[in-house]
């Protein structure tokens, strides 16, 4: 998927995560089994992807999270509405992916306290603010 821009169109939660599923495909994860695919909406209504990226050294993996608002960062997209998680851990879809602290972290950098985070919960969405999951966080 590349990035797309939803002129007018109210990108709801249900929306976004189906976006999302989109990208579970493309994850690469031999080493964990474990997919993961986000939807990242911009303030002006764009949309940007990511999924995970594994590496044979485990540290160099980065999540589907911060490749798709680091993909929007360097698009010149700054401002986020919302993102939308979803994963596949051995084959079982609709468990919930809670961003790690990381990926936490990296919204903190760009994100308002509102800014939406959405997961699976069975067949349902969940929301929380970024202000719920990271209640206080570094900064300089
Ligand atoms: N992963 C994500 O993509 N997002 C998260 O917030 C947590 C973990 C990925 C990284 C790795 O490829 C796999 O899930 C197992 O940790």
């Amino acid at each position: 998927m590349d990035d797309m821009l939803f002129d007018g169109v109210e990108i709801t939660d249900d929306i976004l995560m189906e976006l999302a599923k989109e990208l579970l495909p493309r994850s690469y994860a031999p080493y964990s089994n474990i997919n993961v695919g986000a939807a990242l909406l911009t303030k002006g209504g764009k949309v940007y992807f990511g999924c995970n990226v594994e590496n044979s050294s485990y540290s160099a993996t980065m999540c589907a999270e911060r490749v798709a608002i680091y993909t929007a960062i360097a698009q010149g997209d700054t401002e986020f509405e919302a993102i939308a998680i979803t994963g596949i851990k051995n084959g079982d879809v609709g468990e919930p992916f809670f961003p790690c602290g990381s990926c936490l972290q990296v919204m903190r950098e760009f994100c308002d306290d509102d800014f939406k985070i959405i997961v699976e919960k069975g067949f349902e969405n969940e929301s929380y603010t970024l202000k719920e999951l990271l209640p206080v966080g570094f900064s300089l």
